[in-house]
């Protein structure tokens, strides 16, 4: 791999990239005062580090987390609400100033972890459920508390709940507001893996690297087939899987995943 290129900063330092090594971006949401709370600038910021990880060349998966040991996110920052939130047509544009960055990380063309410690609440949570698999640590509390404040939590953050944890877990969470802990969201689908929290991070970069090193068509198929299947049926676009499928079996990958295995040695994928 060539050095790694440094860190940059957006949000005025509460959105951190990092690239530590071997395929892999690293998205810090950094404002631990506040628990990680989003404010709007840094929704801006975190669609600028996406872009950035998105278009370099280098960089085949992205990782999410939350600075400090404390939390993920613990949602939107409320203190914006007052100015921000207040009504129908202010929340309207409120959500909108996310929605492309929102939309930017729903349809990443690369694939997302979410590794997260502490709270990861409300917003936190629609962040870590847009992205690809979910790690936590066992102290991790995770809750929608939108009754608790009054307000809705929309379409595209209950579709996701929904898909992963069914009708009937995400009415519990959203009428009860209530937070469960790691335990009870592996269990019921929210999150893939629990990890100690020394291990969180490095395996979760670990697997990160596993994944960078695969080949990136086939990863990119398994991707794209999964986020068609997630699709109602009117929607899906069969096309697209076939594309992605047949890419795969020209690619210059698949013949060096074959002769790579036949010769006993590691494959070294180019992405074509
Ligand atoms: N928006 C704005 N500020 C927030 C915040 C949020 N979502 N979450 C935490 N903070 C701030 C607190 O106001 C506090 O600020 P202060 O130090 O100036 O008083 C600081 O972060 C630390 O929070 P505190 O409540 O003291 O920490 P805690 O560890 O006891 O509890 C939480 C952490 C996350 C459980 C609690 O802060 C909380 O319930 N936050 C709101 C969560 C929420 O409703 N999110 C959904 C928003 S749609």
């Amino acid at each position: 791999m060539p050095a790694a290129a440094p860190s940059l900063a957006f949000a005025d330092g509460k959105i951190l990239l990092t690239r530590p090594g071997g395929g892999v971006g690293l998205v810090t949401f950094n404002n631990p005062d506040k628990r990680n709370a989003m404010s709007l600038e840094m929704w801006d910021g975190l669609g600028q580090a996406l872009v950035a990880l998105r278009d370099d060349a280098e960089i085949r998966v992205v990782v999410l987390t939350g600075a400090g040991d404390k939390a993920f996110v613990s949602g939107a920052d409320i203190s914006q609400f007052e100015q921000n939130r207040h009504n129908a047509v202010a929340s309207e544009a409120y959500a909108q100033r996310s929605a492309a960055q929102r939309a930017l990380l729903a349809d990443y063309p690369k694939p997302t972890i979410a590794c997260i410690r502490g709270f990861c609440l409300g917003g936190g949570l629609q962040i870590a459920m847009l992205t690809d698999i979910r790690f936590a640590a066992p102290d991790c509390q995770f809750g929608i508390p939108a009754a608790r404040l009054g307000i809705a939590y929309g379409y595209d953050g209950l579709r996701n709940l929904v898909s992963l944890v069914g009708p009937s877990q995400a009415r519990l969470l959203l009428y009860a507001g209530m937070r469960i802990d790691a335990a009870e969201a592996l269990r019921i689908g929210l999150v893939d893996r629990i990890m100690s929290q020394d291990e969180l991070l490095p395996a979760t970069l670990d697997i990160a690297r596993t994944i960078a090193g695969n080949a990136p068509l086939a990863v990119q198929a398994a991707k794209i087939t999964i986020a068609e299947v997630l699709k109602d049926e009117s929607r899906r676009d069969m096309a697209a899987i076939k594309q992605i499928g047949d890419a795969c079996m020209d690619s210059e990958d698949f013949r060096e995943g074959r002769r790579a295995f036949m010769e006993k040695r590691k494959p070294a994928f180019k992405g074509r």
